[in-house]
């Protein structure tokens, strides 16, 4: 994470020192450096520089539109997977034709704002989501650009829930089934079948899963083409995995050697759709020690982020990096903290069994590689107002999504008039 480095013993985002952003901004509050997300970008598209594919940013990793709108603006699609997101992507400055909407379990609503705003594509994952979305499609005499969603039934080594390319799971149409489902897509009025798309997963290391995806995925459309059927397009999905802790993330050059072996000369425009690899290591949250306390088994360093701003640890027990804001001196001792917030459950942790430096009440912490599935998977548990959000250009931060103050949401609740 070179965009988040110490300067002088004290931890920076790019020209800011995270003090700085703590003190004008609160805490907990998500940082993310502009530099980094763009970065990443540039990298992921000089990968496939030559492959004829479109970059669609999966929105689901961080929606905060200042983010979508630093993709935009380097020519970034979006892929999303509700109305929600499609609104973000479009009011992100993203043009509609570049989106591809995703999921398993788009309303009818959905379909038709997606079909009003002229999307690019809508990935099909059932039959009956083709039927449905043929009629709403015909309601507005419109023609919805398909492509079918296939389930490879491939396993892919990271978190059982964030896996998605077995038959044991929901997502897609058994590979097998692809070829009657195309041709089914072909004859329903409303409908104009463009390609096949696949995800495997999320959070992948090891690239070699996608090498046999593909290859299935190649085989469905050279079957496809040689019953009559035209398979323009190919949505390779998302899934390439970052470092956390130390893991290595797969090289983008492999991956796409992996593309241009499997699918590379069908002839097909290609879409990847990645949210965490160009996203999660441009991103940190930023919390300040509230109290510390030990108990015959454990330290227990109490923050004020907790696991409804950072669900990740206690949903899929990832692990994150712990640091603290001002650099430990050389040989300061470290102790090993289970460092957690104020929420009451004992899965109210950031990190567990992490080596730390003492640290006292009002010293802060950065919980490093949450630029992705950070923000957007806060709640309001406990009462507590949604984390805010900032991001930092050179020497520049701005708030990007404030604080919010419990009291917001507490004035939508209605008392029915049997209670007032
Ligand atoms: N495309 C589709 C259809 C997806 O379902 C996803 C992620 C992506 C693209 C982007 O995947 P990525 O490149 O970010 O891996 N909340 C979990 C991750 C859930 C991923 C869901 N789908 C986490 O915090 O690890």
């Amino acid at each position: 994470m070179s965009a988040f480095a110490y300067r002088d013993g004290r931890l920076h985002a790019e020209g800011v020192a995270l003090e700085t952003i703590a003190e004008t901004c609160g805490t907990p509050v998500y940082v993310y450096s502009q530099t980094a997300i763009e970065d990443a970008y540039r990298e992921f598209a000089g990968a496939l520089d030559g492959l004829n594919a479109k970059i669609c940013y999966g929105v689901k990793a961080n929606a905060n539109l200042a983010v979508i709108r630093t993709l935009a603006r380097l020519g970034a699609g979006a892929d999303v997977v509700s109305g929600g997101e499609l609104a973000r992507a479009v009011a992100a400055g993203i043009r509609p034709a570049d989106i591809v909407f995703s999921g398993v379990g788009k309303t009818r609503d959905e379909m038709a704002q997606a079909l009003t705003a002229g999307i690019g594509q809508l990935n099909v994952e059932s039959e009956a989501e083709l039927a449905a979305l043929g009629e709403v499609a015909q309601g507005l005499g419109a023609s919805a650009p398909t492509a079918l969603r296939v389930n490879p039934d491939v396993a892919v080594d990271t978190t059982d829930k964030i896996a998605t390319g077995r038959y044991e799971h929901k997502f897609g149409i058994p590979i097998e089934d692809a070829a009657r489902v195309y041709r089914r897509g072909s004859r329903t009025p409303g409908i104009r079948m463009v390609g096949l798309a696949i995800h495997i997963g999320s959070q992948i290391l090891d690239l070699s899963p996608y090498r046999s995806a593909f290859a299935a995925l190649s085989e469905s459309v050279r079957g496809l083409r040689r019953a009559g059927s035209a398979v323009e397009r190919l949505d390779l999905g998302g899934g390439l995995g970052i470092s956390y802790i130390g893991e290595t993330a797969p090289g983008l050059g492999d991956f796409a050697d992996i593309v241009r072996d499997t699918v590379g000369s069908l002839g097909c425009e290609l879409v990847v759709e990645p949210g965490r690899r160009l996203v999660g290591n441009a991103g940190l949250l930023l919390s300040r020690v509230l109290y510390s306390k030990e108990t015959p088994e454990k330290r227990f360093l109490i923050v004020d982020a907790a696991m409804n701003d950072l669900l990740r640890p206690t949903l899929y027990r990832a692990e994150h990096e712990v640091v603290p804001v001002t650099a430990p001196a050389d040989g300061q001792e470290k102790r090993r903290v289970d460092v957690v917030g104020p929420v009451c459950e004992t899965g109210d942790y950031l990190a567990q069994g992490v080596e730390l430096p003492m640290l006292e009440e009002g010293d802060l912490v950065a919980i490093e590689s949450a630029g992705a599935y950070g923000a957007v998977m806060a709640s309001q548990y406990n009462g507590r107002g949604l984390v805010g959000e900032v991001i930092v250009r050179g020497d520049a931060h701005a708030v990007i999504r404030p604080f919010q103050d419990p009291a917001i949401l507490q004035a939508l609740d209605r008392l029915p008039r049997w209670l007032e």
